[in-house]
């Protein structure tokens, strides 16, 4: 019998190492594909070594060696029976250092994915976000909404590089037949995020727990809503697998603002920081909330950890990296 093989575009970033864990336990083969511009292979320590698990250091947005499966190290007799395409700079601190690196990987990046799944007849996920709803005018995001995106501010070159992929992953869907499925991903946290990377949930964490004054962009009164990262990962496996081809907002749709946060991660951290206001970040949506109806009804999904759960167990990983 051939091995099942999964290839994860970004699997050494935030999200993919988590996604691999969880396949790899559901006994696929993995093959790992990441260029480490924001991501870190300590992420993949668990995996690294494991018959059946295969890390490939490339970047999914240059040509030749991409595109063809023997290049991804795709042995013959393995048949890839999915692909899915998490690679791409997240943060805006990520993004804004590396614009033309994400408009690549948003572009040529899923492309050459997408390529792969056509030649290889594998399903195809892509992992697009909420920022393509841009600074939403409807609220809370359900999927028929078309946003609100600035297409030349700083921020376009992660908002409108997901747009490109979404049309792009449609097309392959609607020309080639490619069983393509797209996440709308809300806001994910849990262990593994970098400390560093500029999102404000580890901001207050770094800055709560080394009793550093807080940094709150604008008037704290933008709202975001946070999912866990194993209600991501089941969300994202329940898409992967299921027969949906539109596009799904994947999120927990209970809203908070964004100094309420700041005040749990203070109380939880036991912490004596206090609060700075700084101006407002470019193009910052003011709020974000998902719609997850479509979520619940086709694929029987929705978030179960609370933010008081998800938030206690994020501290106790930020706490170990910090010490
Ligand atoms: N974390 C969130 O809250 C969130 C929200 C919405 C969407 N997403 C999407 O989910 C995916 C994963 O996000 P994350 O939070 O894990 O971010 P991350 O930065 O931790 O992971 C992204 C990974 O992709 C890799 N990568 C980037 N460009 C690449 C390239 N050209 N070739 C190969 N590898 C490349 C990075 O090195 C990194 O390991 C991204 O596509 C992101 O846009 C995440």
């Amino acid at each position: 019998m051939k091995k099942k093989v999964i290839v994860v575009t970004g699997a050494a970033g935030f999200i993919g190492s988590h996604l691999c864990e969880s396949l790899y336990n559901d006994g696929f083969e993995i093959v790992g594909i990441d260029n480490l511009i924001t991501g870190r292979l300590e992420n993949l320590a668990s995996l690294l070594g494991s018959p059946g698990f295969k890390f490939i250091q490339i970047d999914v947005s240059e040509p030749v060696r991409s595109v063809e499966r023997g290049a991804w190290s795709v042995e013959r007799e393995a048949e890839v029976v999915a692909v899915v395409h998490l690679a791409s700079p997240a943060s805006p601190k990520d993004y804004l250092a590396h614009p033309i690196e994400t408009l690549r990987t948003g572009s040529f990046g899923t492309y050459y994915a997408l390529e792969l799944a056509r030649s290889s007849s594998a399903r195809f996920l892509l992992a697009s976000t909420s920022e393509v709803y841009g600074d939403p005018l409807k609220h809370p995001q359900d999927e028929s909404y078309w946003g609100n995106v600035n297409p030349i501010g700083p921020r376009s070159v992660y908002d409108e590089s997901k747009r490109f992929a979404e049309a792009l992953t449609m097309a392959y869907h609607r020309k080639y037949r490619v069983d393509t499925k797209i996440a709308r991903i809300f806001n994910t946290y849990g262990p593994r995020m970098r400390l560093e990377d500029g999102r404000a949930l580890p901001n207050f964490f770094s800055q709560s727990l080394k009793n550093e004054p807080i940094s709150i962009y604008g008037d704290g009164k933008q709202t975001r809503s946070f999912c866990y990262i194993d209600d991501m990962v089941q969300g994202l496996l329940k898409l992967l697998w299921s027969g949906e081809n539109e596009p799904i907002n994947l999120g927990n749709p209970e809203e908070v603002s964004i100094l309420q946060l700041a005040s749990e991660i203070k109380e939880l951290s036991l912490s004596s920081s206090e609060f700075k206001f700084l101006p407002p970040a470019e193009d910052d949506p003011s709020k974000r909330r998902p719609d997850i109806s479509r979520a619940e009804k086709v694929l029987g999904w929705k978030p179960t950890v609370t933010r008081t759960v998800g938030l206690a167990r994020t501290m106790e990983y930020f706490k170990s990296i910090i010490r």
